[in-house]
């Protein structure tokens, strides 16, 4: 198949390589032309395991373009991966969206046979049907589903795992409401082992949201009872072991810590509520599920000041600035707010990030950024344990100060050791 990617941010360039990989012929479209010159040269524009090799294994069956319409003048499936990010009110900006879908349309106008459109990025149900259908058919004077078809395949990968998550998916949901964009789909995953869900498109966008706040909930709810179990001297993990064994409830994602960040859980949540605030039906459980995820990292800090009571002046290591390990990604990073936090305080930062330092500094650029993760705890007179980078588990934390939002099991040997639900 000829498959044309719009966005080549992290979604955009992970399906690309993964289509590339399946033996289909890709043409990846940016604006940035410095995205495109990597790729064509088999380096990921987004840092995540694996995709390197991946994008020049198969670089004789990718090119990438700056030039949309000709991208899809030459292909007959358009996947738009284009962000979505939130306007102030937590709802869904669909600036990008749109403008790829005229972009589209402007292509479809003069085209002739069949091409189908399909929304990889995660959008709120009604999307698709609704701005991106209109756009398209506006600038293409062309019908959806008479003309040219339009599907959802929403993306479930997790940075830093993606490609096993793209190889090995739990189910693959295909939103089609014409038969041969719903064929399209269904022979491009047809080499999947896995449940395919064939449902409508509004269906499709749904799943993906409520997929992301269960999954946040989940997080959120063990952050709650891990809180709780804390008072009590209980340890939280031993009870969510326990309960995950329920087949009904399963153990994933039930970490308790300083809560989640990323560019996906905290802005999808956001949406879901701003969509159902504006539906009439104000959302009780997903508005607990951001509440509790805001004050859960100052946590920390507040176990850091029963320990130093006043954090004026003090060196205060924050060990992990991305929002999880294995990726450079700090959007929503829950580092962020400990930082401000601190900073409010009057503590002087010092932190540390085996990849994220670079973006951490462009936000905070008077803190000072250790060398190492042994000379983050050599020089700070206390250590919060923010992302837990598997480096981080070889450490000597001997004599100091450590308070641990991830559990780093190796970091209990600290002259003092409090973990924010342990
Ligand atoms: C998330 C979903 O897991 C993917 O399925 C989804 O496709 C993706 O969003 C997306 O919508 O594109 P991601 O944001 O990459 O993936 O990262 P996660 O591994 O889900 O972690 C998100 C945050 O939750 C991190 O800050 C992590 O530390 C935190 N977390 C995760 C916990 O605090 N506890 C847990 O048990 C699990």
């Amino acid at each position: 198949m000829k498959i044309s990617i719009l966005g080549t941010g992290y979604v955009g360039a992970v399906t690309g390589a993964c289509f590339a990989e399946l033996g289909n012929d890709v043409v990846f479209v940016d604006i940035y032309p410095a995205k495109l010159d990597m790729i064509r040269t088999g380096r990921s524009p987004i840092f995540e395991p694996g995709l390197d090799e991946l994008l020049t294994k198969n670089l004789d069956r990718i090119s990438a373009t700056t030039d949309t319409d000709m991208a899809i003048r030459e292909t007959s499936v358009t996947f738009i991966c284009v962000g979505t990010p939130s306007n102030p009110d937590g709802s869904i900006d669909l600036r990008f969206i749109e403008s790829a879908s005229r972009d589209i349309g402007q292509v479809l106008k003069e085209k002739d046979g069949w091409h189908t459109v399909v929304v990889k990025s995660t959008v709120v149900s009604g999307t698709t049907l609704g701005s991106v259908r209109s756009a398209l058919e506006a600038a293409s004077g062309k019908v959806a589903f008479r003309d040219f078809g339009l599907a959802s395949n929403p993306e479930f990968l997790k940075e830093g795992s993606a490609l096993a998550d793209v190889f090995s998916p739990d189910r693959i949901v295909i939103g089609a409401e014409d038969p041969r964009s719903q064929e399209v789909l269904e022979s491009l995953y047809d080499s999947f082992d896995c449940p395919k869900l064939v449902v409508a498109i509004p269906v499709a966008e749904m799943i993906k949201y409520v997929s992301n706040a269960f999954l946040a909930t989940k997080i959120s709810f063990a952050n709650e009872i891990g809180n709780l179990c804390k008072t009590m001297g209980l340890d939280t993990a031993e009870v969510f072991a326990g309960v995950g064994l329920d087949a009904r409830i399963n153990p994933a994602f039930f970490r308790s810590g300083i809560g989640f960040g990323g560019s996906c859980f905290p802005k999808d949540v956001r949406a879901l509520i701003a969509q159902a605030e504006a539906a009439g039906v104000p959302p009780k459980i997903l508005s607990s599920v951001v509440a509790v995820n805001e004050v859960q990292p100052l946590r920390l800090v507040a176990l850091l000041k029963k320990h130093l009571p006043d954090l004026k002046g003090k060196r205060i290591g924050v060990l992990g600035l991305s929002f999880k390990p294995d990726t450079d990604d700090i959007r929503e990073s829950r580092a962020i707010p400990i930082t401000e936090e601190l900073l409010k305080e009057g503590a002087s930062v010092i932190a540390y990030d085996p990849l994220a330092i670079e973006s951490f500094r462009r936000l905070y650029p008077d803190s000072t950024y250790a060398a190492s993760a042994e000379d983050l705890i050599k020089t700070a007179d206390a250590v919060l344990l923010t992302t837990e980078w598997k480096e981080f588990e070889a450490l000597d934390y001997t004599g100091k100060i450590v308070i641990d939002g991830r559990r780093v099991p190796k970091a209990a040997v600290g002259s003092i050791y409090e973990g924010v639900c342990w």
